[in-house]
This record gives C-alpha cells, structure tokens and sequence, in this order.
C-alpha cells in the first residue's frame, strides 16, 4: 500500500524566495503521520490556499508543500475506531493545507480528531462548495444569530462580499430572512448579489468613511466583515446600539482604526471568528446547521469547477480579487 501514487499541485521554492507550481506524482510515503487517509474526491480554493501557494511564509514555512486547507473525501485506510474504510468525510483548517499536506492532492492524511463526518443531505461536492469559506460564514452567521440580531432588528452589511465567505455570507442570511446589504468594489457584480440574495449593493466607497469621528449615522443591526481596515471601522461605528460586528478576515487591511466609543456608547458587541481553532462540537453545529435549515437552495449560482490541471491560473485570478463565490476543484479528471 505504501507504494501508492498520486497526483498533487506541488508547490516548491526555486531559490531567492522564488516558487513555482506543477502537477507532482507522490506515493503515501510523502503523506505526513496520521491516522486516516482520505482520498480526497473535491477541495475548493480559498484566499488562504492562494498565500500558501505562492510561498507567503505566515501560512507555510516549509516548502515543497502541498496547499488546500479543505478535502472532502472517502476514508481509505484508518487506524481510528472513530472512522471506518469508505465512510464520507470532511477535513477543514486545523493545519491541513498549511503545513501539513493539503487538499490539492489526490490523498492526504490526518489525525482523527480533525475529521467531521458529512452530514446527511449533503454531498461531497456540496461540501466543498462551503468549505472553510462557507464555514467561517456558518460560524459568522450563528454568532449573529446566537446574539440576538433578529431580522426585524434591520439591515445586515456583508463586506467582500463577492469572495467565497462573503457570499455564502449573503445567501444564508437571505435564506434564513435577513435583508442583507453587499459590499461590491472590486469587479462590478451587482446583479449577480442580488441574486443570491442582496436586498441592495453599496460600494467600497459607501462603505467607508475615513474620519475620525467615533460614531456615526446608524445604519446596520449588525454586520459581517471579511476586509477589515477602514472598513471594518466604519460598520462598527454604523451599527445600531446593542448591534454586533463579525470580524474574520483582513483582505483590505489588519489595521482597525477605531475608538472605544461605539463600544460603550452604543453597547455595538466586536465578535472574532476563527474557523482554523473552532472546537469540534461548534464545527459539527456549524455543519449541520449548513445541511439542513441554512441549506442553500441556490448552491451551483455560487459555484466554478476546476481541475487540478487547471488550478495553477485560478491561483493568479484569486490573488487579483478577479473571482467570484466559490471555486471547488475536482481531484479526478
Ligand atoms: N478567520 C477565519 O477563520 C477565516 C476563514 C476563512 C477566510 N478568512 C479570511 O476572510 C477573508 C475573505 O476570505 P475569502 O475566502 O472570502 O476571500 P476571497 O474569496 O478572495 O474574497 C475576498 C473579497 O474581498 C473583496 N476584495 C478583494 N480585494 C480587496 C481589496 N483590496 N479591498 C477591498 N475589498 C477587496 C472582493 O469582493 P468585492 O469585489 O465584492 O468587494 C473579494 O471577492 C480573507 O482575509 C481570509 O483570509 C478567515
């Protein structure tokens, strides 16, 4: 069994903080330790992925390395009672993709501690189709909900909101009845926002105010952000006393520039999300709740396909902010 191969985009450093990619044949025995091996049939791309894959050393410090934070797969061989051979499965964040070898390869193996069983009423490919971004706007989603931000409450801004978390951000929230305000600047996409779910579209320019004034106009019930930076600051001192922000991500800016006042002023609540150290009994939540209630009807409208082959460009258009919704690629082709 050891003697395995597979296909993996293999990223490698050439010298002088140099790296390419290509398409590398590897056998199990370049998986690292673990305790199952899935054979990964879907994984998406994320903004995190695009870092790793082009050598930014706060996401991978060694290369070769294989990046993709999400798998969703069949258990192939497991030294775990808690997972058996053929079971479907999904791996997200915890280090896969990062410095353990990740879901752009054929395989990957992991503790069992970092493996979610899939949900009923949803596929592998679905899975991907969330994946760490769908997750992380899960978990922005619960937190909101779980603090009491109703829908009577008023609008919800949603920053980058084309991005993987923005848009799965938008379409759960419009499904469960919120109405949702978009953040679109970097590729007009407007009508494509309010299909999946945007009662309006502002720009980045409407959504940003770079005074210094503490407190402004109120505006929002609550918001999630995935830009930070000015951003981020403005929607926190737009929102409605007894509001909350969701913070959890810094495409913009990992700056906030900001008082205390919208905080002890208009008791607006600052609520940090991290998907990568999300507790397992939160994540099964998270996923369940993705299976079923915020199971979103229009799934495909958010998604592309690529291949393995084909990954290497979708790299370069993720890093250019020059995509849109959900990008899953097919291990198998
Ligand atoms: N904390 C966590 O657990 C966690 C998990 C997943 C992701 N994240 C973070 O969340 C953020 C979003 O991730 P993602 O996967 O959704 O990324 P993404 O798919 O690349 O989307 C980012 C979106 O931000 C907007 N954008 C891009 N460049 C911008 C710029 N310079 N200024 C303002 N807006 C810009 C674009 O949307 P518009 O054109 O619509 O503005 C783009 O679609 C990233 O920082 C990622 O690292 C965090």
């Amino acid at each position: 069994m050891s003697q395995k191969t597979y296909k993996a985009l293999r990223v490698e450093e050439t010298g002088d903080n140099q790296f390419t990619r290509k398409i590398t044949d590897l056998s199990f025995d370049d998986l690292p330790e673990g305790d199952v091996i899935v054979k990964v049939d879907y994984s998406s791309l994320n903004y995190k992925d695009a870092l790793s894959a082009t050598g930014n050393r706060g996401v991978t410090r060694k290369y070769p390395h294989t990046p993709g934070i999400d798998a969703a797969g069949v258990v192939e061989e497991s030294k775990s009672d808690a997972f058996k051979p053929g079971e479907e499965v999904i791996v997200t964040s915890y280090d896969l993709g990062m410095n353990t070898s990740g879901g752009f390869g054929q395989y990957i193996r992991v503790p069992a501690d970092w493996v979610v069983r899939l949900p009923e009423n949803l596929t592998l490919r679905e899975s991907m189709i969330y994946g760490t971004a769908g997750f992380t706007a899960a978990l922005s989603v619960y937190r909101l909900v779980d603090y009491g931000i109703t829908p009577e409450m008023g609008d919800v801004l949603v920053s980058g909101a084309t991005g993987g978390v923005g848009s799965i951000a938008v379409s759960i929230l419009s499904k469960i009845g919120y109405s949702v305000v978009a953040v679109n600047g970097v590729v007009d996409e407007a009508d494509y926002l309010k299909e999946i779910g945007a009662q309006s579209v502002i720009s980045i320019e409407e959504a940003t105010d770079q005074s210094s004034r503490p407190l402004l106009k109120v505006r929002w019930a609550g918001s999630i952000d995935t830009l930070g930076g000015d951003i981020l600051s403005t929607s926190i001192r737009s929102t409605a006393p007894g509001g909350a922000v969701t913070s959890c991500g810094n495409v913009a800016a990992p700056d906030l520039p900001l008082t205390v006042f919208p905080f002890i002023l208009r008791g607006v609540s600052l609520i940090g999300i991290d998907s990568q150290n999300c507790p397992m009994p939160m994540r099964q939540k998270a996923w369940d709740k993705i299976a079923s209630e915020w199971k979103i009807p229009w799934l495909d409208r958010l998604t592309s396909e690529t291949s393995l082959r084909e990954l290497d460009s979708k790299i370069e258009l993720m890093l250019q902010g020059k995509h849109k919704g959900r990008m899953i690629v097919h291990l198998w082709d």
